[in-house]
């Protein structure tokens, strides 16, 4: 089968005090291997709980996410943190680097989590650097770098252990025009160059273009889905 993740009656309730929030109300989906899906709707409609959920990040109120048929809530806080680690690529909107890194050190510090060989793990971050375009940044601080070149260093990060399928949260949501279409090309490429899986929240639905798939959620429910163009 090349289902890569199914979910089943997927649910996420938020309490905090007496409030309750149903951010997600029931996701039955399945994402195939290689697919590239975007999801869009409203603020609050869900959509970067649904990512959080499939990502590893959040673990649903009740109904299951399964990656290669495993219901991956199942696995110890160890395991599970090892799976994100070597399967899944998370892309957001304001880049979450650390501010004390290098760009370099950024970029190649999941690779030595995961190996502990420092100079390989460096030696991989500069080649994304190059594929990306600024592997002249590789050892200026990200406070010193542009929002989109910030953001490809990001990407580079998610990269970096050649993961199966990577996440995306609004990742031009915080770009000007030209960077949004570099990063959306570079991503766009990743997919089709490597056959990988690509699950992509925008606001913008113009930048769905290309996407196999558009799911529409509305309060915490696929309303539609759509063929991409
Ligand atoms: N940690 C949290 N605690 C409580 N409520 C939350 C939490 N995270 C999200 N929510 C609520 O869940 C609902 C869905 O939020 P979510 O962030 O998934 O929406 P979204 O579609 O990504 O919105 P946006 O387009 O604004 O990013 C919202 O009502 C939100 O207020
Ligand atoms: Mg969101």
């Amino acid at each position: 089968m090349n289902d890569l993740f199914v979910t089943q009656s997927v649910r996420k309730r938020y309490v905090s005090g007496n409030d309750q929030v149903l951010a997600i109300d029931g996701i039955d989906l399945v994402i195939t291997q290689g697919e590239y899906v975007a999801v869009i709707g409203p603020s609050g409609s869900g959509k970067s709980t649904l990512l959080h959920m499939l990502g590893g990040l959040d673990m649903p109120s009740g109904g299951e996410v399964l990656y290669r048929g495993k219901d991956i809530y199942r696995l110890s806080d160890k395991e599970l943190a090892r799976w994100r680690n070597e399967t899944v690529g998370f892309v957001f909107q304001f880049y979450h680097l650390l501010g004390e890194l290098t760009v370099s050190e950024n970029v190649s510090l999941p690779m030595f989590l995961r190996n502990r060989d420092r100079k390989s793990a460096l030696k991989k971050g500069i080649e994304l650097l190059q594929y990306l375009g600024i592997p002249e940044k590789k050892d200026s601080f990200p406070a010193q770098l542009s929002g989109g070149q910030k953001q490809k260093v990001a990407l580079a990060r998610a990269l970096i252990n050649d993961p199966d399928i990577l996440f995306c949260d609004e990742p031009t949501g915080n770009l000007d025009k030209e960077s949004s279409t570099k990063v959306m090309s570079l991503l766009q490429e990743w997919h089709n160059v490597k056959h990988r899986t690509l699950v992509m929240v925008t606001h913008n639905e113009s930048l769905t273009s290309g996407a196999d798939r558009v799911l529409y959620l509305h309060e915490g429910k696929i309303e539609t889905v759509s063929s991409g163009t």
